[in-house]
């Protein structure tokens, strides 16, 4: 485990900056699992961060489970939490997404995940007030 980056974010101007930061260090085929509370900012965080690849917006994939960017490197956007069982998580075939290595990946709800058997960069987001501790680790 190695750390990234690590930030205590009090806007999101603040966040702007800190997600600026890791563009160049998230390169494609880069795996980023997002652990973190519900609510704690983990589509406010892929939305900054697209921002800086040229997308203004995006919307959570909360429901569409899978959201693709065409950007430059190109995105999926994904959001495990409506998958119940490890089987519904099988459907979502990552195996074939994960071998689009141009792609980099967000991942919401990566609690969701057992064995993983791949390396990935945790984001890990924590609330403190009216702040957040965002750390961002290679594993
Ligand atoms: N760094 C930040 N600074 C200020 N507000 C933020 C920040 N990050 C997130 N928020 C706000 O917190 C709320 C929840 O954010 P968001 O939807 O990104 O959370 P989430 O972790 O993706 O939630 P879910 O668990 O439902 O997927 C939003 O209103 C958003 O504007
Ligand atoms: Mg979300």
């Amino acid at each position: 485990m190695k750390t990234l980056a690590k930030a205590t974010i009090h806007s999101l101007t603040e966040l702007d900056d800190f997600t600026k930061s890791l563009v160049s260090v998230v390169k494609p085929g880069s795996i980023c699992l997002f652990y973190a509370e519900m609510g704690a900012g983990k589509t406010t965080f892929v939305k900054s961060f697209m921002s800086h690849l040229g997308i203004d917006s995006i919307t959570s994939p909360t429901y569409t489970l899978i959201n693709e960017y065409h950007s430059n490197p190109p995105v999926y956007h994904m959001d495990l939490y409506r998958l119940e069982s490890e089987a519904a998580i099988d459907s979502l075939d990552l195996e074939y997404y994960f071998s689009q290595s141009q792609y980099l990946f967000f991942i919401e709800w990566a609690e969701k995940l057992i064995d993983i058997n791949f390396p990935y960069i945790s984001i890990s987001i924590t609330q403190q007030d009216s702040s957040r501790i965002i750390d961002v680790s290679l594993r």
